[in-house]
């Protein structure tokens, strides 16, 4: 059985206490963060930048997940990769050259990703697989912690893994949104590498279950 990478996301930790959140899932078994950052304009939130990611860098050796849900990534991800970033995932649906810009990330020394929202179909990304360390694919629309999972998505999960192992394509799949012990296990079977999981990890009584569960 393979393992499952789980991410914890920290929009739903307590902003007040970050160090401390971060630890208990360290502590808990995690190995990744998913860090969301949103600009209030590619989707209606505004969460963290990188003078957060800087400071959360010096506390904790986790792989930094970074998902930059904002209009454009060309412009701020450098800030991200110097604060710690891990990994940067940028969405498919903004205008930028996409293929330029995961090759500079991935020059820079660290991993490229690609989300798609939605509404955003499979194939609008496809022939970008061979370059990519990640595809996100997304099962709520972007903004919140504590959406439902969107049922729906499961078949680009399906497609993808199909693809990615036809190929033989080094790229991880991961999900995001609504993710808890039931939605977990439906994505796995479905061929995803990597989960994350905000609301039911950071509102749990006990996040090392949580986490445990989430891999089942
Ligand atoms: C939503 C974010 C998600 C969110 C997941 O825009 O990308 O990472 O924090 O939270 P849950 O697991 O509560 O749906
Ligand atoms: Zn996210």
């Amino acid at each position: 059985m393979k393992k499952i990478i789980i991410a914890p996301s920290i929009l739903s930790a307590n902003f007040a206490a970050l160090e401390r959140d971060v630890n208990i899932v360290e502590k808990a078994g995690a190995k990744w963060i998913h860090i969301d950052v949103i600009d209030g304009h590619f989707a209606p939130n505004i969460t963290m930048g990188p003078a957060i990611v800087k400071a959360l860098r010096k506390t904790t050796k986790l792989f930094f997940d970074i998902h930059l849900m904002i209009t454009s990534p060309e412009k701020y991800w450098q800030d991200f990769q110097k604060a710690g970033a891990n990994l940067i995932t940028f969405h498919s649906e903004v205008q930028v050259d996409k293929r330029k810009l995961i090759e500079n990330i991935k020059t820079s020394g660290i991993k490229a990703g690609i989300s798609i929202k939605p509404k955003t179909p499979v194939s609008d990304i496809e022939d970008l697989l061979s370059c990519l360390d990640l595809v996100l694919v997304m099962t709520v629309e972007p903004g919140f912690s504590g959406q439902f999972f969107m049922n729906d998505m499961i078949p680009k999960i399906e497609t993808l893994r199909k693809n990615i192992d036809q190929n033989n394509y080094n790229c991880l799949i991961e999900i995001d949104g609504g993710i808890n012990s039931q939605t977990s296990s439906i994505c796995i079977q479905a061929g995803a590498d990597a989960l994350v999981s905000g609301s039911y990890i950071f509102s749990a009584e006990n996040p090392a279950e949580a986490i445990k569960s989430l891999s089942l």
